[in-house]
């Protein structure tokens, strides 16, 4: 087993991150890494913002206005809040364009793969990441406060900073259970 079988097989999401988050040059390199995900055509269909210090409050506000229920103070605080989980979030961000031979489909699952690799590398130096979602990444009012184009779309927030506390194992399936050779 290489050591990156080893390192696949062992890696696990983490939800709690407190400072410090990923430092420039380890930034830089796991960006590198992104770009190196399979991409049809090189279209190069993906950007990132990093956000962390006070941009994480600027988010959470944007995330806050979303709440259909504003008298949902709950609610509202909890989304308010969901940025300062980490002390960085990175926006992955696909940015398809029209191809003759590369569907929309095709630059968004590229867009993910870089996603995926970024989150790898950040791992790798030491650092954790949780790839999360939920409707704020689906919401026009974070599309626009983000400075997203209309044909652009949201693959992921990625949580990254030092592991504070790490995740319980989480269970894998065996891989009988989702492989089968064919014919
Ligand atoms: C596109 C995508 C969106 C996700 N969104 C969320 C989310 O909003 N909240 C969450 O708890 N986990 C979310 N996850 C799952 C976590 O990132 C993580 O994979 C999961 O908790 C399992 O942990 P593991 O990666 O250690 O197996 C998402 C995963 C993907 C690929």
């Amino acid at each position: 087993m290489t050591a990156v079988t080893d390192f696949l097989l062992n890696r696990s999401s983490e939800p709690r991150l407190e400072a410090p988050a990923p430092d420039r040059e380890t930034l830089n390199t796991a960006f590198a890494c992104a770009a190196r995900a399979p991409d049809h055509a090189l279209l190069r269909p993906w950007r990132y913002l990093v956000v962390e210090g006070e941009g994480l409050k600027a988010l959470g506000e944007l995330f806050a206005s979303t709440c259909a229920n504003n008298s949902d103070e709950q609610e509202i605080e909890k989304l308010r809040r969901a940025p300062l989980r980490a002390p960085m979030v990175i926006v992955g961000i696909a940015s398809p364009r029209p191809h003759p031979r590369v569907p929309e489909v095709e630059q968004v699952m590229s867009a993910a793969a870089g996603m995926s690799f970024l989150g790898l590398a950040l791992q790798d130096a030491g650092y954790g990441v949780m790839w999360r979602t939920g409707a704020v990444a689906y919401h026009s009012a974070v599309h626009k406060g983000l400075g997203l184009d209309d044909h652009e779309q949201i693959v992921g927030f990625l949580y990254t900073g030092s592991v504070s506390a790490a995740k319980p194992a989480v269970l894998r399936p065996g891989v009988e259970e989702f492989v089968r050779h064919w014919p």
